[in-house]
């Protein structure tokens, strides 16, 4: 049993609570916070599996009430609270964040010097210096520090990633990614809303489009070597981009390591998010995954491993966020357990080494665009 506090009961906390529900027999919510202490208290009053947490309304409180006992020299998350058994004072082994972007590495890093295990939505940060600080952290308090891309455990792109793994697509030649979402004004209007500030957001690509550049990172098997990146602003009132596109490479340019990519990202697509979408272009093979969240199978074209062979996997979802946090938070307790997981689904979590591939690809998109579309070379 994982014993966690969830941190930040905003919008995506509730594709968070329906992952949870259902593994009650694995994870405990023990704490839920929010600064807007109602939130926190509606959290625990409508979802079951928040039902026996503690609220808090800080962070501050919360470390608090679960730190360790006065005479322990070091947290353990494995021994109960000397304080006994009020729910409060029950011990947690990680901590789900689902704060505004500009927190995450401030909490996170809070949340590693009590000894906990962090499950952090993305972005990791907004700036890489203070990512790399999160990731230093959590070495020095060794505990384990998770991203949220849960859109790598949808069944199709689970079927896609193997099939690249065992080499079905010969050389990837390109990968193209389509994110045309909707965020009206008033999305960025709302009380208490941080999107589209640069301190709290960072903007589209931080927040709606990273999942897109993890995608294209994952399958193109690694961190591009050159990028670049034009944004703009046609039409919201923020801070920040609602739409732009980035340019990334792998290998040498004219040798057969050469690996090209595209993310074309519009956050003002009419009337409603209309595509979220990976198409990629191999040697043997073509595959378009789209939908509105890389949940649908649009084209499956290889020579070694044809579409009939497969249960591809396809579901129909409206929401952009998909259905993948169940399983990325079944992997994280097989993970944290030491249990031995299934190849694609260790393949799948996003932590360790490439953690800060994406943050510093992110930061070097924003640089690019800066710099008027400027070549960066990582
Ligand atoms: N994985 C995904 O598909 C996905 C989708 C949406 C959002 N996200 C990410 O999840 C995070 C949260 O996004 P959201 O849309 O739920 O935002 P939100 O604004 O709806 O929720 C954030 C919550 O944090 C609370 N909060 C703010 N500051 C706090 C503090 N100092 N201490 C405690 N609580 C505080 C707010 O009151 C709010 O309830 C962001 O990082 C976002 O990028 C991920």
């Amino acid at each position: 049993m994982l014993n966690i506090a969830f941190v930040g009961c905003g919008r995506i906390s509730g594709k968070h609570f329906d992952a949870l529900d259902k593994l009650q027999d694995r994870i405990c919510v023990r704490a839920v916070c929010d600064s807007d202490i109602e939130r926190a208290h509606n959290a625990r009053s409508s979802r079951d599996c928040c039902s026996r947490a503690a609220v808090y309304d800080s962070i501050e409180a919360l470390l608090t009430a679960h730190s360790p006992p006065p005479n322990s020299s070091q947290y353990n998350p494995k021994k109960e609270n000397e304080a006994g058994t009020s729910n409060d004072r029950e011990s947690l082994d990680a901590v789900v964040i689902a704060l505004p972007n500009g927190l995450h590495a401030k909490v996170g890093i809070q949340c590693a010097r009590a000894g906990l295990h962090i499950i952090m939505e993305k972005p990791l940060a907004i700036h890489l210096s203070d990512g790399q600080d999160l990731v230093q952290s959590c070495r020095e308090n060794r505990v384990e520090l998770f991203l949220i891309h849960q859109n790598r455990f949808n069944p199709p792109v689970q079927q896609l990633h193997q099939a690249i793994t065992e080499g079905r697509m010969g050389r990837i030649y390109s990968i193209y990614a389509n994110v045309f979402w909707t965020r009206p004004q008033s999305y960025y209007d709302s009380e208490g809303a941080w999107h589209g500030t640069k301190e709290m957001d960072g903007g589209a690509f931080y927040t709606q489009a990273s999942h897109y550049l993890d995608m294209v990172q994952w399958l193109a098997g690694g961190r591009p070597w050159r990028l670049s990146g034009q944004l703009r602003t046609l039409a919201r009132q923020i801070e920040t981009e609602d739409c732009g596109t980035a340019f990334l490479e792998w290998g040498e340019i004219g040798q057969p390591d050469n690996l090209i990519a595209t993310i074309n990202m519009s956050m003002l697509t009419y009337p409603c998010n209309f595509e979220g979408s990976i198409l990629i272009l191999g040697e043997t093979g073509c595959v378009k995954i789209g939908g509105t969240a890389m949940n649908k199978v649009e084209h499956w074209q290889m020579e070694s491993l044809k579409a009939e062979e497969l249960d591809l996997g396809s579901y129909d979802t409206e929401s952009v966020y998909g259905f993948g946090h169940r399983s990325l938070y079944t992997a994280v307790v097989a993970k944290l357990n030491g249990e031995v997981l299934p190849e694609s689904l260790a393949a799948a979590l996003v932590s360790g080494r490439d953690i800060l591939d994406n943050l510093m690809v992110l930061e070097g998109i924003l640089l690019s665009a800066q710099g008027g579309g400027l070549v960066i070379e990582l």
